[in-house]
């Protein structure tokens, strides 16, 4: 039930804006107030009048109406509600609020917000297979947006694919997944993500080509699911979601410090790409090229984290998640480690420069537990994340 609950409901200009004619209805039905904001487009496929109807409440569309600023300006209106929801988000407001522009009421109000924002995209299926559609896409998970949709199905178009906006019923079970307290409420779990910079000298250093795209998703879909996140990271490409607690590290000693400063959890999902080596004769002053020859690296074995957590005589997180990145027997490889680990689960993946994985934006993994080994279809690392997130919720239940 929704019942007091204060949604702001966003209208974007697609055909399926009727739908939020139904979905108004379906919020109202279980206990929730709706505000409705028409944008521009969103008005060409439906009526204001019929929006403000159904909604029994008055219609925001316009962000130089000064009527409105002086009885509630549009950075009050984006926080007096419990959840914003956008749907149907069209490809023009998702590149919006992925670029955090501001020109309308719709895009002000996104940016101001400091509230949770759900989004039902809707779109021709090429548009949203469109590389800028999917980048942006990652962009908004990454900063803590909440998905429903789209399905599979006929468009309006003509063409068959994803790009349908959710149905109203599946966007209420969102905004009420939003507004509950989710499966992990009350649980701590500490990821680990990105690659491990290890310093030769000052200037230089040794690292790996890990993105953080993957560990960094699935903290947000952690996140989504209500857990407290303790996010150590090293020096990735892609920018940490807020609401975790981040603990941005360099060298595997110091995100092995961070991990277990990070402790008591509930769970841990070791994400990171960490250096296997670090040079043990690093200097403190830049090598010089000079007369002396050559340098000489000295390596010294890392700390191996994923071993240390889950092999802890107490105090162990009750489930401990590793990855294995392996291009060659990705199976057996993976099913070995998770022995040699003794950790409970391990995500494993094919990182050969073929599969286009390592900072890519899909990933294809197989989740190996004490039951064997479970392959899972090629998705989006965002869908790779929800559903190891729901997993762990699972487990933790
Ligand atoms: O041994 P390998 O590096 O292949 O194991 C990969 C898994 O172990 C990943 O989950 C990674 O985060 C973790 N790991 C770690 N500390 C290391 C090396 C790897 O936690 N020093």
């Amino acid at each position: 039930m929704l019942a007091d609950k204060h949604i702001l409901l966003i209208i974007g200009g697609g055909i399926a804006a009727y739908k939020a004619l139904d979905l108004i209805r379906r919020l109202r039905e279980r206990g929730a107030s709706v505000t409705p904001v028409l944008t521009k487009a969103g008005s060409e496929f439906v009526t204001p009048l019929s929006v403000s109807a159904l909604s029994s409440n008055k219609l925001y569309s316009d962000l130089f109406d000064l009527t409105d600023e002086a009885e509630m300006g549009h950075i009050e209106l984006s926080r007096a509600a419990d959840l914003i929801v956008v749907a149907p988000a069209t490809a023009d407001l998702m590149a919006k609020m992925a670029a955090g522009l501001s020109g309308d009421l719709a895009s002000t109000l996104l940016l101001a917000t400091d509230k949770r924002v759900l989004i039902a995209p809707s779109m021709n299926v090429r548009m949203w297979e469109h590389p800028a559609t999917q980048r942006n896409l990652a962009t908004l998970q990454g900063d803590g947006i909440l998905t429903v949709g789209p399905n599979d199905g006929d468009m309006a178009c003509g063409e068959y694919g994803p790009g349908r906006m959710a149905e109203p019923l599946e966007i209420v079970a969102a905004v009420d997944a939003a507004l509950s307290d989710g499966p992990l409420a009350g649980k701590h779990v500490v990821v680990t993500s990105g690659p491990t910079h290890e310093p030769i000298d000052p200037v230089r250093y040794i690292a790996n080509r890990s993105s953080g795209a993957q560990g960094t998703a699935i903290a947000s879909g952690l996140l989504a699911l209500g857990a407290k996140v303790t996010f150590v990271t090293g020096p990735g490409d892609v920018a940490p979601p807020r609401g975790v607690d981040l603990v941005e590290v360099q060298t595997a000693k110091q995100m092995q410090d961070a991990v277990n400063a990070a402790l008591p959890a509930d769970a841990a999902v070791f994400a990171a790409a960490v250096a296997d080596w670090h040079v043990a004769n690093a200097s403190d002053n830049k090598i010089k090229k000079d007369k002396a020859g050559l340098p000489t690296l000295e390596f010294a074995e890392n700390p191996d984290i994923l071993a240390s957590i889950s092999q802890m005589a107490s105090g162990r997180p009750g489930l401990v998640v590793g990855f294995a990145a392996e291009t060659t027997d990705v199976i057996a490889n993976a099913t070995a480690k998770r022995e040699r680990k003794g950790c409970d689960w391990i995500v494993a993946n094919d990182v050969s420069p073929e599969t286009g994985i390592m900072g890519g934006s899909e990933n294809d993994v197989t989740l190996i537990t004490s039951e064997g080994a479970e392959d899972w279809p090629r998705m989006g690392k965002s869908e790779v994340a929800a559903r190891l997130a729901a997993r762990i919720a699972q487990a933790l239940s």
